[in-house]
């Protein structure tokens, strides 16, 4: 008689596991039990970029993806200087502050992108010559955008794309008022607010051989001031085919031997023909829409999805091998639905180049990438 009522507790207490076990959770609900950031714990950060809706968590699904499967945060947009500082004694905090909480509930290191950008620039900085006036507004500038998020910043990107695809120090408004000075005041301004913040010089197209001759010139300069400068931010807006695994390989290695971290800042891998003449990410520019650039709007075709996959895999293979000098690989975007290049560099399209897709869900690449690790 004992026996048997052991034995009908034991079933009872069984199925009740077993349907906790089966509850719906966020993991099971969104299809991947296995976790990016988990399965990268060792090697380097796993980082998304937010928009606006993600870093006040409006979509439940999307909040509890960012939360499972990456432990490192940027903000998209809200932290660049139209934003956050638009007009000359007017701050734009709230959304930011809001990451920076984000970041602190999760335990994600929380990265600030960017100081000093010519693009997504406040216009009253952007209309400024004299050389006085912009060093004292670049000051102004970060101490109190820097200055706010002490010592919950693990990372800032302190200037973004200075340098132009053949090596030159690009034109900016900047450069015009200040000369090349500019950036090692914007790196030692930033390390005497922040100083246990990594400073980053962050740029797109870096593994092209004349701008990395140039980018590496222009920061052996900045080290040479005494400034403080710690990694280097490769944007990693790629494709299918380019660039490829050895240029991204000789980049990291010659980047690492300036003594710097390697962050892989902005990743995404674009699958779509893109018009001649455009690469990289250079916001300002932009091609009109046409069927030829717009081919699979009705959904990632099997064979295009199985090369991205392959792709994702080939890269993530070499972070792994280099992960002695990788500090993050940040991914530009969270899902294919919202990424930035469904309108860049052609406004409109549909494209795919993240590892979840529009519904969330893991695509193929997110299944080659995890491979990697359950080898
Ligand atoms: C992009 C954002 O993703 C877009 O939403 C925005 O419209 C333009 O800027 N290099 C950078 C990023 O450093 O800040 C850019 O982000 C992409 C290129």
């Amino acid at each position: 008689m004992k026996l048997k009522l052991l034995i009908v507790l034991s079933a009872v207490l069984l199925a009740c596991n077993s349907t906790d076990d089966n509850k719906p959770g966020p993991v099971q609900g969104l299809g991947h039990s296995i976790k990016l950031r988990d399965a990268f714990k060792d090697d380097f950060y796993i980082g998304v970029a937010l928009n606006t809706g993600q870093i006040l968590e409006q979509d439940a699904v999307q909040t509890d993806l960012v939360a499972l499967q990456f432990n490192s945060v940027t903000a998209e947009n809200v932290m660049k200087s139209s934003q956050i500082h638009p007009s000359k004694d007017v701050y734009n905090f709230d959304t930011p502050d809001k990451l920076a909480a984000l970041a602190e509930k999760h335990d994600m290191a929380f990265h600030g992108h960017t100081l000093v950008w010519h693009s997504q620039l406040s216009s009253f900085i952007s209309s400024i010559t004299d050389s006085t006036e912009m060093a004292n507004t670049l000051k102004a500038h970060i101490e109190a955008v820097a200055g706010r998020y002490k010592g919950t910043t693990y990372s800032w990107d302190v200037v973004n794309e200075a340098v132009e695809w053949n090596g030159e120090l690009r034109e900016s408004v900047f450069l015009k008022a200040m000369g090349e000075d500019y950036l090692s005041f914007a790196f030692k301004t930033a390390a005497a607010v922040d100083p246990n913040a990594d400073l980053y010089y962050n740029d797109y197209s870096m593994t092209g051989a004349q701008k990395r001759a140039g980018v590496i010139k222009m920061v052996k300069k900045i080290q040479a001031s005494g400034a403080k400068i710690d990694g280097i931010g490769m944007q990693g807006h790629w494709s299918l085919e380019y660039p490829s695994i050895q240029e991204i390989e000789t980049s990291i290695l010659q980047y690492a031997a300036l003594g710097l971290k390697v962050a892989i800042t902005e990743l995404d891998i674009d699958v779509l023909p893109n018009p001649d003449g455009i690469s990289g990410a250079d916001i300002s520019q932009s091609a009109e829409l046409q069927d030829e650039y717009n081919p699979y709007v009705n959904g990632l075709p099997e064979d295009i999805a199985q090369k991205q996959a392959k792709r994702y895999a080939d890269i993530f293979a070499l972070f792994l091998k280099h992960k002695d000098k990788i500090d993050r690989v940040t991914f530009w975007g969270v899902n294919d639905g919202n990424s930035w290049k469904n309108n860049f560099p052609v406004n409109g399209r549909t494209n795919y180049p993240l590892l979840f897709d529009r519904e969330n869900l893991p695509k193929k690449a997110y299944d080659a990438v995890m491979a990697l690790k359950q080898e």
